[in-house]
């Protein structure tokens, strides 16, 4: 064997997309398949899992710090989400980012955002339970990889595609629970409240302000205990 053979043996990724292309929903992706974000991301930009792939313009991963404390998981990229390949760009995101802003976290420091699925569905319908199962491998290794303490699920549909909770959302939104070991709590989806933008007393807006006080509250908790 060359010298420089040998000394690749010391190369640090041994990760090879070719060996892992997932065209089939069938074939599981493994936990531990993907040493870090980037390479997981390779993997979403070739993915044909499901039949969204073949309509995306971009898959759309997350954004945010890869070291967050917090995740906050939406539904499905829409239209601006899909042109721009980031999460949480549109009109619902920017009203998420403010509402991150109110109690001072965000996506420089405490906070990392993706989806369910990471493909827009045509005509921003919801996604349909093969799509949500197909794509569920790449959410559970982002949430390996970024470790959060605190998940927060945003609407119905991110519920029901991590924890499988069919509940209404207003039932459950404020409650902590606990999935796989991980602090979650249920929180309304932001174009809920693009749609009922009410901010009396247990309205939408203000139920919204009591559980983003609450997450601060465990975010402050947490660092301070660990
Ligand atoms: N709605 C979502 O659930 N996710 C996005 O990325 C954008 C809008």
């Amino acid at each position: 064997m060359s010298n420089d053979t040998q000394l690749s043996l010391f190369n640090e990724s041994s990760f090879n997309q070719k060996d892992l292309i997932p065209t089939d929903s069938k074939i599981p992706i493994p936990a531990d398949t993907y040493p870090t974000i980037d390479d997981l991301a390779q993997h979403c930009r070739i993915c044909q899992r499901c039949e969204l792939g073949k309509t995306r313009t971009h898959a759309v991963v997350g954004r945010g710090n890869l070291q967050a404390t917090i995740m906050i998981i939406g539904e499905a990229p829409g239209q601006q989400e899909d042109e721009t390949g980031l999460p949480f760009v549109g009109k619902s995101g920017q009203l998420l980012d403010k509402i991150l802003a109110s109690v001072e976290l965000n996506t420089d420091n405490d906070v990392y955002i993706c989806n369910i699925v990471k493909c827009r569905p045509p005509e921003n319908r919801v996604p349909t339970l093969d799509e949500m199962a197909a794509c569920k491998p790449y959410l559970l290794e982002q949430i390996r990889l970024v470790n959060p303490k605190i998940i927060l699920l945003t609407g119905a549909t991110a519920v029901k595609g991590v924890t499988g909770d069919k509940r209404p959302i207003t039932k459950i939104r404020g409650q902590w629970l606990e999935w796989s070991g991980r602090l979650c709590m249920p929180i309304f989806h932001p174009s809920y409240l693009l749609r009922n933008p009410a901010k009396e007393k247990g309205k939408p807006k203000w139920l919204m302000w009591q559980d983003i006080q609450a997450v601060r509250a465990k975010f402050d908790e947490i660092r301070n205990h660990g």
